[in-house]
């Protein structure tokens, strides 16, 4: 078993369950603060993210490895749906990192059924930030040029 596709599978299982435990927080966050329609992008948000760490389990059973491991970072604490956006746009910022990484190693090692997995999710993670980004642009269009981060 090659070590580092093994260590780019777990890093992309911990970053999806912990996607899942942010998107589900922020979902009944949102709801407990009165904003429904918030709480229910957000939870469809969570079972996308769900989908993704299922497509990467499923690839690792295939490889008879167990999908342990999984390491959840804490959660920062929120006060609006604004921060709420910002802690979502640089987590869905990381995982571009991560999966073009990821693809880009299985590509250089003709791994053509880890690319499939990695670059797939990978297109999807960039619809998730362009989905997070045109939700902050509706809030507020100057936010993303305050963080100092440029768009991946
Ligand atoms: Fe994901
Ligand atoms: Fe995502």
């Amino acid at each position: 078993m090659d070590p580092k596709l093994t260590g780019y599978l777990r890093r992309a299982l911990s970053h999806e369950m912990a996607a899942v435990q942010l998107y589900l927080t922020q979902a009944t966050l949102c709801e407990l603060w009165g904003l429904p329609e918030a709480a229910g992008k957000l939870r469809h948000e969570s079972e996308e993210e769900l989908e993704h760490a299922q497509r990467l389990i499923r690839h690792m059973l295939g490889l008879g490895l167990l999908p342990n491991s999984t390491q959840l970072p804490a959660i920062s604490v929120t006060h609006s749906l604004k921060d709420i956006l910002m802690a979502d746009w640089h987590m869905e910022a990381e995982a571009i990192h991560l999966y073009a990484e990821a693809s880009q190693y299985c590509s250089r090692t003709r791994d053509e059924s880890g690319f499939s997995l990695f670059n797939g999710i990978l297109q999807e993670e960039r619809d998730h930030l362009a989905w997070v980004e045109s939700w902050l642009n509706d809030l507020d269009s100057t936010v993303l040029q305050q963080t100092g981060f440029n768009r991946v």
